[in-house]
């Protein structure tokens, strides 16, 4: 069984107090901050770039997930790591035929890597890059804003994600993001997802440590 990662996305954070929002939600239990960064162009959303994720890093030792919603993600992808993400993921729309080149260019930074795949796009699409990546990234929205409501549709492509991955015989992680509360968690998890995003379900809960051990433990 691969370890279940809590993922709060800072998207839903409250942005005028980030560095204390991540703190907080560091401290409540969350493994992994999840980063959202968005560009106008390849979502019809701005959100924040390398200089907001260099400045939020000394507050979290969590380990930081840039998840690129932008164009031509390989322009950006050294600033991103020297920011100080641990793992960056692209998307195969924003990549298509260069993806693999991109992810081998991740990693020759010294940085994980992953791929994400939006809800309508089939597993299929990635399968021939799935060695080259840490982490697998299943969106249950389309991606551009949290509070959106999680597409059960996409949890037969979790497990066929899930079932590719465990044919590789690799420690590959699976991350669903989307639409994630605590009536959903435990059939995301059943499929196969060990990464959880949740961005407005961990920020609408005053109790931080309550809902990410909920979020854990459903
Ligand atoms: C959507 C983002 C998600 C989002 C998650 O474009 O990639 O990470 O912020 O937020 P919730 O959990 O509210 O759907
Ligand atoms: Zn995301």
């Amino acid at each position: 069984m691969k370890k279940i990662k809590i993922a709060p996305s800072i998207l839903s954070a409250d942005f005028a107090r980030v560095g204390e929002e991540i703190k907080a939600t560091t401290e409540a239990g969350a493994d992994v901050m999840h980063l959202d960064v968005m560009d106008g162009s390849f979502v019809k959303n701005i959100s924040f770039g390398p200089k907001f994720i260099k400045e939020a890093r000394p507050y979290s030792n969590a380990i930081f997930d840039a998840h690129l919603m932008i164009v031509n993600p390989w322009n950006y992808i050294d600033r991103f790591a020297d920011a100080g993400a641990d793992i960056i993921t692209v998307h195969y729309e924003a990549c298509k035929d260069r993806l693999k080149d991109t992810l081998k260019a991740i990693k020759s930074l010294g940085v994980k890597c992953g791929a994400v795949i939006n809800p309508d796009t089939p597993v299929s699409s990635i399968k021939d890059v799935i060695e080259e990546c840490d982490m697998l990234l299943l969106m249950s929205v389309f991606p551009g804003f949290g509070g959106q409501k999680f597409i059960p549709e996409v949890l037969p492509k979790i497990e066929e994600a899930a079932r590719l991955i465990e044919q590789t015989g690799k420690e590959i992680d699976l991350e669903v993001d989307g639409g994630i509360n605590k009536e959903n968690v435990g059939l995301v998890k059943k499929a196969g997802a060990n990464v959880i995003v949740a961005g407005s379900t961990v920020f609408a809960e005053p109790d931080r440590a309550k809902i990410i051990r909920e979020l854990r433990e459903i």
